[in-house]
């Protein structure tokens, strides 16, 4: 039998595929991300790990779990909690799980765009305080979303996701990406440079992974070139949107508002952003639906599975 571990709960459809495919797994039930320490004993002559992305897997995991370990599995398309480096000079195969969250991620992206725009978040907070008297013809004006200009930084299949629903708000999409994406051109969206796009766009919606070249690429210098009625959305990673930044530039009223689902220190959120009336901020539920995370569990269990078995990894990064 493979010597399996789960590091936090996952939906149970993933541990029944570990189950059938390979005999079995040992979970950490508690649903909270275990200490290093804890981690590191629980790894220990494992061949394979499910983790999550509030795991750390360095070279120190690695070793505390020994040359037999094959594969790690990540239940996220996302893998910077993962050495992939460290991994493969190991010889541990890492794989994530693309593609089946795209749609979710996209329609979260829109829900905090519409939410930022319309003050959806401000607006609720005064009715539930008690503190909305009844209708007023200025209360809570906010932008329109249909004919504007929507800049995505990062054209993956998120970025192209958040593309697509802009056909219908008949919006002009700007996009910033390494080399030109032809699915983007087919959606007439223009590849534009960095600044163009941050000038030119009334929604700015972040979609790069988390590198060393993508932290805080949009920082206090960014956002000074955006229109100070622009939003910027971050369903991405935290650290690639500088908080102190923003929290001082909504302040400020050098832009309008932001949607954040990401966190440059989750759980921890910068307290500056609490003050902020114009940040939407949500827990990190991008892909928070029942048939997406159990897609995602069913992915992870098979590529770890799959690597079990001496076949190929569906999804490997590495
Ligand atoms: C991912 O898979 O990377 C997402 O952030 C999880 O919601």
């Amino acid at each position: 039998m493979e010597r399996v571990f789960v590091t936090r709960v996952i939906p149970q459809i993933g541990i029944d595929i570990l189950k059938r495919e390979l005999g079995g797994c040992d979970v950490n039930t508690s649903d909270k991300p275990l200490p290093k320490d804890e981690l590191k004993a629980q790894v220990k002559g494992r061949t394979g790990i499910v983790c999550l992305l509030t795991d750390m897997i360095d070279g120190e995991i690695l070793d505390a779990a020994g040359p037999q370990l094959k594969v790690v599995s990540n239940v996220a398309v996302g893998y910077n909690n993962i050495d992939v480096k460290a991994a493969t000079a190991r010889n541990v195969t890492v794989t994530n799980t693309p593609g089946v969250l795209t749609d979710a991620t996209a329609d979260l992206t829109w829900a905090l765009l519409m939410a930022s725009a319309r003050r959806l978040g401000e607006s609720e907070r005064v009715l539930r305080a008690h503190a909305w008297h009844g209708w007023g013809i200025l209360q809570f004006l906010g932008q329109e979303v249909g004919g504007r200009t929507l800049g995505i930084i990062g054209a993956g299949r998120i970025g192209a996701a958040v593309a697509r629903r802009a056909s219908g708000f008949d919006m002009r999409v700007l996009y910033t990406s390494r080399s030109p994406k032809p699915e983007m051109d087919e959606l007439n969206a223009t590849r534009v440079d960095l600044d163009t796009l941050l000038k030119e766009s009334d929604f700015v919606s972040l979609h790069v992974p988390l590198t060393p070249e993508t932290k805080h690429i949009i920082g206090a210098s960014e956002l000074q070139k955006m229109k100070s009625t622009a939003h910027i959305i971050n369903t991405a990673r935290g650290p690639v949107l500088d908080e102190a930044a923003l929290a001082a530039a909504l302040k400020a009223g050098t832009i309008a508002g932001a949607g954040l689902d990401v966190y440059e220190a989750e759980p921890t959120i910068h307290p500056a952003l609490f003050e902020c009336e114009n940040a939407i901020l949500l827990p990190h539920i991008g892909s928070a639906t029942h048939s997406t995370r159990n897609k995602m569990a069913e992915m992870a269990a098979t590529n770890c599975a799959a690597v079990l078995h001496g076949k190929a990894a569906l999804n490997p990064v590495s």
